[in-house]
């Protein structure tokens, strides 16, 4: 190991600690992470002098998956361990970490990652998004709140395995389309405790993330189940998982309900804070996630069709982005592309998201 100056950084170098934010104390960049010269930048832009590198380690082939790689991946993984539950076999847990590995390691090192996850589900793979995505919401507010690396890797874990006891939950149960009957919810309700038996009975799974299985269905004022548990009952992680679980359920589509939009879904959230949800954890949600990211193609309720050029994260802007209008609903064609601020044309809103994947 070696303390070099960020100036003497080379793109392949292996970082030998984690590198904070002295201002903050924000964990930047893990030890082990191959350096790229965007990150050199960044360091540098930070004013961060020093940083260790592995002197042993060979410059790294600079290789670095895209979020589509990584989110698609995630997803065959998913897909894989869940079928193999759902058919009676054992939890594979080296898939799984390696899976939540890879995005925690995405979003503890890049600012802005999985963007446009909310694009990429599909009606018939629903549930295997949404434990990816469910995990990637979490660990980006786990990352917000200062969680360590120890910590939002159980938080991942938990959450991508949060509704692993629906694969005990008969089909008939699960996909019914409408309402289910007091007796199938009952049914349906056991998911959380089948989820916190698989859990525990896999060797190398901790009882922290038995307990966001057990607990991602628990409310804070304590209406929710199996245990009606409240407030600071519910351990932390679980009330994460909670909310990127109702987010990401409310913002697909399913063979019983049309999908929210993703500011409406936001809306809901803070509606909620401090009845469905930890009103600290909900607020710092939806400051955190992008709700529209730059690039979503958007219909809005006068026609007109544009893609999102603007948008934030931390206000207003992120439910009311930006958007460069280029074409119409109906009408005459648009010839000069123009924008619209969101912000400041009350009269004008978001109607549907245009799927480009
Ligand atoms: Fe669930």
């Amino acid at each position: 190991m070696r303390k070099i100056q960020v100036a003497e950084l080379k793109a392949g170098m292996i970082l030998a600690k984690d590198v904070y934010n002295h201002e903050d104390g924000r964990l930047l960049l893990l030890k082990g992470f191959s350096m790229q010269q965007r990150f050199i930048d960044k360091l540098n832009s930070l004013g961060i002098l020093y940083v260790f590198v592995d002197e042993e380690a060979p410059l790294a082939v600079v290789e670095e998956r895209n979020d589509a790689e990584i989110y698609n991946e995630a997803f065959s993984t998913m897909k894989d361990v869940l079928t193999t539950v759902t058919e009676g076999g054992a939890l594979q847990l080296d898939p799984v970490k390696d899976t939540v590995d890879d995005i925690v390691s995405k979003v503890i090192n890049h600012e802005s990652v999985f963007t446009q996850i909310a694009g990429m589900k599909d009606i018939d793979n629903y549930t295997f998004h949404h434990c990816v995505d469910v995990c990637v919401f979490s660990v980006i507010t786990g990352k917000s709140i200062g969680l360590s690396v120890e910590d939002l890797t159980e938080l991942g874990i938990g959450a991508i395995l949060h509704d692993i006891g629906k694969c005990k939950v008969p089909l008939e149960v699960l996909n019914k389309p409408g309402k289910l009957t007091d007796e199938e919810f009952m049914t349906m309700k056991l998911h959380s405790i089948y989820g916190f038996e698989i859990i525990k009975n896999t060797p190398g799974l901790s009882n922290k993330i038995a307990n966001i299985a057990c607990q991602h269905h628990e409310k804070w004022n304590g209406s929710g189940y199996p245990s009606g548990l409240r407030e600071t009952q519910i351990d932390t992680l679980a009330r994460i998982v909670a909310i990127s679980d109702v987010f990401d359920a409310l913002t697909a589509d399913r063979c019983y309900k049309k999908k929210s939009l993703p500011h409406e879904a936001a809306e809901f959230v803070i509606a909620n804070a401090g009845i469905m949800f930890d009103p600290d954890l909900a607020k710092i949600f939806v400051k955190n996630i992008t709700i529209y990211p730059e690039g979503t193609m958007v219909i809005l309720n006068s026609g007109e069709i544009g893609s999102v050029i603007e948008s934030d994260h931390l206000g207003e802007m992120g439910l009311k982005p930006k958007i460069k209008i280029i074409s119409r609903k109906a009408g005459p064609p648009v010839f000069e592309p123009y924008i619209i601020d969101l912000v400041a044309s009350p009269d004008l809103h978001i109607v549907d998201i245009i799927n480009n994947i």
